[in-house]
């Protein structure tokens, strides 16, 4: 792999070039993200604790950094707020679901797509999946719209988005809202349009380890429309509208964001392109490696609707495969070894639609593996998972 023109790859993990030569393990994600910032963390951190004002919370530099991200997406509202989770939850407060409605989503994913929806009263009603692209199935998801419907949840997955288009379609042909848990997919592009910006509204995640993680929790609401973004605003403040403190139009809640970390997103943001690339030269590299091998599969190849959050495979043998990488000291992770549905959490919320299979999500659940495929990574290291992968592929191959 000759990637090493760029900056961003130049720069080895903390482990040093893979673990054949170095002896040190390949961490899934790097202890030292943030390394390379650290002295600015740290002025921030004095210049903000110390500043006159001592605004901590929603002061100027969330608005830049709201602002900035409002036009690099060409949107109409950016709202900052306490974490990805909270945002799908304003997302659907602002729409006025709540008890009655039934929201769709995947039933392979993480906990946030089913409790964002239960905690505002209304019930997840669970979708299968489609098996390479391991987002929800437009299709399945069709069938699954009844009168209480009033909005469709699909989650753009580990380094793929959902079938927007097919979405858009659908939740227009039924009147339904589109809510699109974008929360990993920031930088990713389909059809020329920013993911985030398919749906009536999206969200992303701003948690450490994604794509444009950041030392803490927070996350936010981008939407096309100024009316939505009013309203998620105002929720996120305990339903004040930023000008009449002590008003309260709506019940809100306290899901604001941090100054400091605002500060500091504002100063990684120009950097955010470079390392989204290095992880799809990256992916493209695995992809292209893992082609021809027996009892893999590789995510779907290309770059449109792609945005490399973790890359993630179908295995056959997955138990096998994470044992014999974590023997070449690579370090992998299974997301979501349980499908939504059969979650204790959300068991009962299934219970509504007796009946219902998710053989493709369950199927999923059982031979997904995801790899490192981080900013940080080195050519030797990504050389060095990908033969790993291949040798196991070749050796247990029938
Ligand atoms: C698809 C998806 N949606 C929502 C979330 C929730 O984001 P957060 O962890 O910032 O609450 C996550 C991240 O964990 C996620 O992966």
């Amino acid at each position: 792999m000759t990637t090493t023109s760029d900056p961003a790859a130049s720069t080895a993990g903390a482990t040093g070039p893979g673990t054949a030569a170095g002896g040190g393990r390949i961490p899934f994600f790097p202890p030292d993200l943030f390394q390379d910032d650290r002295d600015t963390l740290l002025r921030l951190l004095y210049e903000i604790g110390t500043g006159q004002d001592q605004k901590f919370i929603l002061g100027e530099h969330t608005r830049r950094f709201e602002d900035a991200l409002r036009r690099r997406l060409d949107a109409a509202d950016v709202v900052a707020c306490s974490s990805g989770t909270s945002a799908l939850h304003l997302v659907l407060t602002a729409f006025g679901i709540g008890p009655g409605d039934e929201v769709v989503v995947p039933a392979f994913g993480c906990a946030p797509l089913a409790a964002a929806v239960l905690h505002t009263g209304a019930v997840p009603v669970f979708g299968d999946i489609d098996p390479l692209t391991l987002t929800l199935d437009p299709a399945g998801a069709q069938d699954l719209i009844t009168p209480r419907t009033r909005a469709l949840m699909p989650a753009h997955m580990f380094s793929v988005m959902a079938d927007m288009p097919r979405f858009t379609a659908l939740a227009a042909a039924h009147d339904l809202r589109l809510v699109e848990d974008s929360a990993v997919a920031q930088g990713a592009v389909l059809d020329g349009r920013p993911a985030g910006l398919w749906g009536d509204a999206g969200v992303y995640s701003f948690v450490q380890v994604k794509s444009f993680g950041m030392p803490g929790e927070g996350g936010a609401v981008v939407t096309r429309d100024a009316e939505t973004g009013r309203r998620a605003r105002m929720l996120r403040n305990h339903g004040q509208d930023g000008t009449h403190r002590g008003l309260h139009h709506t019940i809100g809640v306290n899901s604001r964001f941090d100054e400091i970390q605002a500060a500091f997103q504002l100063h990684r943001l120009p950097g955010l392109t470079a390392r989204l690339e290095r992880r799809a030269r990256i992916a493209a590299h695995y992809t292209e490696r893992f082609a021809d091998l027996p009892g893999i599969t590789p995510p779907p190849p290309g770059t449109d609707g792609r945005c490399y959050y973790v890359y993630t495979l179908l295995a056959d043998d997955r138990d096998a495969l994470r044992e014999d990488l974590t023997a070449a000291g690579v370090d992998t992770h299974v997301y979501y070894p349980r499908i939504l549905p059969d979650q204790a959490a959300f068991a009962p919320a299934a219970a509504h639609r007796p009946g219902a299979a998710w053989p493709h999500a369950r199927r999923a659940a059982r031979h997904h593996l995801s790899l490192p495929v981080h900013h940080r990574l080195d050519d030797a290291q990504v050389e060095h998972i990908a033969d790993a992968v291949r040798a196991h592929a070749l050796r247990t191959r029938r």
